[in-house]
């Protein structure tokens, strides 16, 4: 069993971006497990809250990153580069930094996205590479969602109405599944 984590960087009720990440739910390969995990409830990071504890619900993700055979980022672009809610989380998840090997390192991570401008997130998806490559993760490279225009893509609901889009989901979950897959 092959088992993916799936973070949306957007805390927006009608997200783009989370309902990419729903969209994906159904598509996931016979053997896999997309799991959806919320960074609503972490904090903004701070040396001096760290010096109390990192919070339980930072541990409780780590753990679920640690466990899994893969992260996937559904992330926003904010000003050409990463969403600020999410790299946030991500920082968080990198505390204490003696645990990052044990959560990050050789971890399969991929980032897609959606927004409603004509470049689908691309600025940011380059932005998350220096620090996938500081956290020593393993990125899947071999395939790329950019999802633009996404209010011609997601309906008033959040339901994916674009049968495209959802083929080239599908790839890419299958794409990543596999490699995320693989013992190496
Ligand atoms: C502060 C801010 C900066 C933004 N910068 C960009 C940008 O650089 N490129 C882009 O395509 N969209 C940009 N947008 C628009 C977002 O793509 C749009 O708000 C999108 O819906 C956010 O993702 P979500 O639907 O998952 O919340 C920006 C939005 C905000 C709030």
């Amino acid at each position: 069993m092959t088992t993916l984590i799936g973070i949306s960087g957007s805390l927006r009720r009608q997200s783009f971006n989370s309902a990419l990440l729903r969209a994906a739910l159904p598509l996931v390969p016979t053997g896999v497990t997309l799991e959806i995990a919320s960074i609503r409830e972490i904090p903004l990071y701070d040396g001096d809250v760290e010096d109390q504890g990192v919070p339980a619900v930072v541990t409780e993700l780590k753990d679920r990153i640690a466990m899994s055979n893969g992260l996937l980022l559904v992330s926003p672009e904010y000003n050409n580069s990463v969403p600020g809610v999410l790299k946030n989380a991500i920082d968080w998840l990198t505390r204490p930094s003696a645990d990052v090997a044990r959560v990050f390192h050789g971890r399969a991570v991929a980032v897609l996205g959606a927004s409603p401008g004509p470049f689908g997130t691309q600025l940011a998806q380059n932005a998350w590479l220096p620090v996938f490559r500081t956290l020593r993760t393993r990125p899947w490279f071999e395939g790329r969602l950019m999802v633009s225009r996404a209010a011609a893509v997601f309906d008033e609901h959040g339901e994916l109405i674009d049968e495209k889009v959802r083929g080239q989901l599908r790839q890419f979950i299958e794409g990543f599944a596999e490699f995320a897959g693989e013992t190496h």
